[in-house]
């Protein structure tokens, strides 16, 4: 890009920083406001290449605080953004891949998180298990690292890092499929309520969100699929055109005559329904597969559903 941008003989000079940004889907405005760090990548060993570092800083230094504005090389910067995505994307793939075992054993993944994030040198953040990471970031800047990798030859860094992306689909299919089996292994015909759609709460993007990659497997085995969800219904019927998908923003009809309710957006609105209402309309056994373990799960049970989380026991109801 240097090189290309200072190729003409028209007198002009470029320089080329890089100046990556942090900021995340419902809380852009204050991650802009009060960020983590700012990082500026450019030439630091030639005048120009830092006085054009030092342009850009002192526009951040308006309001960011001298020691959080980094300055670094060019790589340095491109690097440190795949990395931090890298890096959270693997806590959420690690804390799910141990949501597995834990369905295995007699764990609790919530307990397990809270013990691990106690610990300050891991902490408390970005520990949730769910039904898999989405949005346009993460899985993005994952392939590219994990292109870089394979471009410098380096296989096994490349290996691991695609792992993060391989255990997030794992993670996805594995919902589903227990889902699947534990609704006496068919779910042809059969109804069922989607609770949201976006790739996290607060937001209407459905971008790589785990919603996607559900409705197709359900649609695959035949099953009846309604969606709701407070803001991303628009985005769904694009991502679905074609497919034979309902959508109901009233999650009480979303959920009437449905075998099944999956919990895929951590909506705070799903988390205040009437449940007994919702209830007594669907079809019997009624399942809740809660894929962001958001709802009260005992409540839920003590009302006769069958509830079913991510990394911990089953509660079944026999009566
Ligand atoms: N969204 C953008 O347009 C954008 C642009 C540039 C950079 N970024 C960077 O990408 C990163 C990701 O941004 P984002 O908008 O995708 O949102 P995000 O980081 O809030 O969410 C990404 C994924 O992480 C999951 N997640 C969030 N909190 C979690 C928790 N506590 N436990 C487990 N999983 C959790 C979400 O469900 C979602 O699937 C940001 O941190 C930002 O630095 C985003």
């Amino acid at each position: 890009m240097n090189r290309i941008l200072n190729s003409g003989d028209d007198g002009y000079e470029f320089q080329v920083l890089s100046n990556p940004e942090f900021l995340a889907e419902g809380t852009a405005i204050s991650d802009l406001e009060i960020p983590d760090r700012v990082l500026i990548g450019g030439n630091l060993e030639t005048e120009k290449g830092r006085k054009a570092i030092e342009t850009l800083a002192d526009v951040y230094r308006n309001w960011v605080p001298e020691e959080k504005i980094l300055l670094t090389n060019v790589w340095s910067a491109e690097l440190s953004k795949l990395t931090a995505n890298a890096f959270l994307a693997q806590r959420i793939s690690s804390i799910n891949s141990i949501s597995a075992l834990c369905e295995k054993t007699d764990a609790d993944v919530g307990e397990v998180a809270r013990a691990i994030g106690l610990d300050s040198r891991i902490g408390a953040r970005f520990l949730n298990a769910s039904v898999g990471f989405g949005g346009s970031c993460f899985k993005k800047d994952i392939l590219n690292l994990v292109y870089l990798c394979k471009y410098y030859g380096l296989e096994e860094v490349a290996d691991y890092w695609y792992q993060v992306v391989k255990m997030n689909d794992f993670q996805t299919r594995r919902f589903v499929t227990n889902a699947i089996h534990t609704m006496f292994n068919t779910v042809a015909s059969k109804r069922i309520a989607l609770f949201g759609f976006a790739f996290k709460a607060n937001t209407g993007d459905t971008r790589e969100s785990p919603a996607i990659y559900v409705t197709r497997m359900l649609l695959e085995e035949r099953a009846e699929v309604v969606i709701t969800d407070p803001k991303a219904i628009a985005n769904a019927k694009q991502d679905l055109e074609g497919q034979d998908v309902s959508y109901e923003m009233d999650p009480y009809k979303a959920a009437e005559n449905c075998h099944a309710i999956f919990v895929l957006t951590e909506w705070d609105q799903f988390k205040n329904l009437d449940y007994e209402r919702i209830y007594t309309k669907m079809a019997k056994p009624a399942f809740i597969f809660d894929g962001r373990n958001i709802l009260d799960r005992e409540k839920l049970s003590e009302i006769g559903f069958q509830v079913y989380n991510i990394g911990k026991p089953p509660i079944i109801n026999l009566s």
